[in-house]
C-alpha cells in the first residue's frame, strides 16, 4: 500500500488534545493539513483549538508568522465531539494517557470508525508499539510517531516500526514528518526507541561518579558543561526533568533490557525520590532553589603555589607534546629528562585508568603525581585528578599552575577514567551498540540525539571526534579496573577501535564508527 501524504485534502485525526496532541495539531495545521481533534474529556478538544489559536496569535503579534498564516492554520482545525467524527481520516495520531490497556481499547474502537486503509499511529514514549498493534484487527497499519515536548520547538520525531508494522506505514509517517516541518528518524520498536535509549549513559554514569565520591555533583556538572561541551550538566538535567519522571524511566529501560548493566539505575535517585526531593519542582533536588533561583555553589580559589618543575609523562607522544606546550605557556619549568627529579610535579594523562595505577605503572611516586584529562579541549576547563597519596602541596602547586591563565580547574579524586571520559565513553558505547543492534542507522542515531537531547554531537560523531580507539581504550581500562560488564565495549566499537589502532599509520580516514565500512 502507498499513502500519499502530500495531497491537499489529507485529513489527520488527533485523539487526546493535551500538551502533545495540541502541539502536533498546531504544526500540522500550519502545514495546511486538515486536523480533526477529539478528546474524551468534554470541552478539551475545543479548549485545545482555542489554545492553538492563542499561540498562533501570539506568534503573529511577535512577527514570527504572518497574521494570515495564523488565521489560515486555525481554519484547518476542526473539533469533533464523538470519535465517529474521525471516519474520514487518512491518518490518526493517538496522544492519550500513557497506559497500554487504555491505548489498546482506543485503537480497537478506532478500527471500527476509520477505513481499513487509514494509518493509525501512537505518540507513546514508553509503551511497545507492537503491544498496542497486537490487539488490533489490522496490526500492519499501526506505527509509532513519537514527538518531543514542546512539539513546535523540538524538531525531531521518531518514526517507530513495530514488529507487525507494514513498510508503507514508516514511509508515510516519514513523509508526513517532512511535510509538517519536522526531522524524522526511523527506529525499531525497542525500549526507549532512540532518544530515551541513547540518553541512558549521561545520568547513570554521573550518578556512579557521585556515588563513588569522585567529585561533587556541581563539579561534575561544570566538567560536563565546560570540558564536555554539553548544554546542561547531568545533575542540572535530572533536577529540571524531576526525579518522579526520570527515575522511573531509568528503572523501566533497565528492566525492559533485562537488567543490562549499562543502564543500571542508582540508589541515589531512588532515595531522593522517596524523600520527595525531586528537583526544581519541589525546590530541592541535587541543588536547592529559592524562589526558582538555583543556589550558588562554592568555587575553590586559585592557590598561589607553583611547582618547582614539571615532568610530563611520555607514554603517549601526542599528549606529551600538548601538555608540555601548556606547561611552558603557563610559565612552568619543564623537565626534559627521561625520568623526573625528586622535586618534580609528575603529570600523567591516562585514558580510562586511575591516577594511582598509572603512576605505579610508569614507576612514578604517587605522592608527587597528578593526572590531567587531555581527551577534551584544555582551553575550557581542565580536570586534575589526585592519587590518594598526592601531597597537598603538590595538589596546590598543580592547581595553581594549570589555573594560572584563568581557565577553570576541577580537582577530583582518583577515578578510572576521570569524569568526562567516563560519561562520554558510556554515551558513545551505548550509541555504538544501538547501531550494532540495528535499532536505527548511525545517521539517525546521531541526529535524534543532537535534536532530542541537545548533545553537542551525536554519540557516533562524538566517538569519531575523540577517536574510536581512545574511547575503546577508556572502556577496556575501566572494564579491567571495575570488572563490571557495564563498561564492556560494544562489538561495533571493538571492531573499529581495534582496526584503527592496528593500522593507525596507514589508515585512510574513511572508516568511522558513524559510517562503518
Ligand atoms: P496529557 O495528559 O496532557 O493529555 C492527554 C489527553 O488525552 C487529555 O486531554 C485526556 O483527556 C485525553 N484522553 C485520555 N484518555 C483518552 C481516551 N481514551 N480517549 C480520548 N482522549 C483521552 O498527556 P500528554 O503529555 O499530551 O501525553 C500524551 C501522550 O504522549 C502520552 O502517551 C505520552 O506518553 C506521550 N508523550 C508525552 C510527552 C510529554 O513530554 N508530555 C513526550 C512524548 C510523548
Amino acid at each position: 500500500m502507498v499513502l500519499d501524504v502530500s495531497k491537499n485534502d489529507l485529513v489527520l485525526g488527533i485523539v487526546g488534545t493535551g500538551l502533545m496532541g495540541r502541539g502536533i495539531a498546531q504544526i500540522a495545521a500550519q502545514a495546511g493539513v486538515t486536523v480533526l481533534l477529539f478528546d474524551a474529556r468534554e470541552g478539551a478538544a475545543q479548549a485545545a483549538r482555542e489554545y492553538i489559536q492563542e499561540t498562533l496569535g501570539k506568534l503573529a503579534a511577535k512577527g514570527k508568522i504572518a497574521p494570515e498564516a495564523a488565521e489560515a492554520a486555525v481554519g484547518f482545525i476542526r473539533v469533533e465531539n464523538d470519535l465517529s467524527g474521525l471516519r474520514s481520516c487518512h491518518i490518526v495520531i493517538e496522544a492519550i494517557v500513557e497506559n497500554l490497556e487504555v491505548k489498546r481499547q482506543l485503537f480497537r474502537e478506532l478500527e471500527g470508525v476509520v477505513g481499513d486503509d487509514c494509518l493509525l499511529a501512537t505518540n507513546t514514549s514508553s509503551i511497545s508499539v507492537t503491544a498496542i498493534a497486537a490487539a488490533c484487527r489490522l496490526p500492519g497499519r499501526i506505527g509509532g510517531f513519537h514527538f518531543f515536548s514542546p512539539v513546535p520547538l523540538m524538531k525531531i520525531v521518531e518514526v517507530i516500526d513495530g514488529y507487525l508494522s507494514e513498510e508503507w506505514v514508516g514511509v508515510a509517517l516519514t513523509s508526513l514528518a517532512h511535510r509538517i516541518g519536522h526531522s524524522p528518524v526511523r527506529a525499531k520498536d525497542t525500549p526507549g526507541f532512540i532518544v530515551n535509549h541513547a540518553g541512558r549513559g549521561f545520568g547513570t554514569e554521573a550518578l556512579r561518579i557521585l556515588g563513588e565520591g569522585i567529585a561533587e555533583f556541581y563539579e561534575v556538572d561544570r566538567i560536563m558543561r565546560e570540558a564536555g561541551g554539553f548544554r546542561m550538566g547531568p545533575f542540572e538535567l535530572l533536577d529540571m526533568t524531576g526525579l518522579d519522571v526520570s527515575h522511573p524511566v531509568i528503572e523501566s529501560i533497565y528492566d525492559q533490557y533485562y537488567q543490562e548493566p549499562r543502564f543500571r539505575p542508582s540508589p541515589i535517585t531512588r532515595q531522593m525520590l522517596m524523600a520527595g526531593t525531586l528537583g526544581r519542582k519541589t525546590g530541592r533536588g541535587f541543588y536547592k532553589y529559592i524562589d526558582g533561583v538555583v543556589e550558588k555553589m562554592p568555587v575553590e580559589s586559585l592557590p598561589a603555589a607553583r611547582p618547582m618543575s614539571v615532568w610530563v609523562s611520555r607514554s603517549d607522544e601526542g599528549s606529551h607534546l600538548k601538555v608540555s606546550e601548556l606547561v611552558l605557556r603557563l610559565g612552568g619549568r619543564l623537565e626534559k629528562e627521561e625520568r623526573p627529579s625528586n622535586d618534580a610535579l609528575c603529570v600523567v594523562m591516562p585514558l580510562g585508568s586511575d591516577a594511582t595505577t598509572t603512576a605505579l605503572a610508569e614507576g612514578l611516586n604517587p605522592i608527587r603525581t597528578i593526572a590531567l584529562d587531555t581527551l577534551f579541549d584544555l582551553g575550557r576547563r581542565r580536570t586534575l585528578m589526585t592519587t590518594p597519596l598526592t601531597a597537598m602541596e603538590v595538589r596546590e602547586a598543580a592547581y595553581g599552575l594549570f589555573g594560572s591563565d584563568g581557565v577553570p580547574v576541577s580537582v577530583i579524586n582518583d577515578s578510572a577514567g576521570f569524569v568526562a571520559q567516563r560519561v562520554v565513553a558510556l554515551i558513545v558505547n551505548i550509541g555504538c551498540d544501538m547501531a550494532q543492534q540495528q535499532i536505527a542507522t548511525p545517521e539517525d542515531i546521531d541526529r535524534a540525539v543532537k535534536l532530542g537531547l541537545g548533545y553537542p554531537l551525536g554519540p557516533l560523531a562524538m566517538g569519531d571526534a575523540l577517536g574510536p580507539e581512545r574511547i575503546l581504550m577508556i572502556l577496556n581500562n575501566m572494564s579491567a579496573f571495575y570488572g563490571d560488564p557495564r563498561y564492556r565495549p560494544s562489538p561495533w566499537l571493538i571492531r573499529l577501535g581495534v582496526s584503527l589502532s592496528e593500522c593507525a599509520k596507514g589508515h585512510s580516514g574513511n572508516s568511522r564508527i558513524g559510517v562503518q565500512e
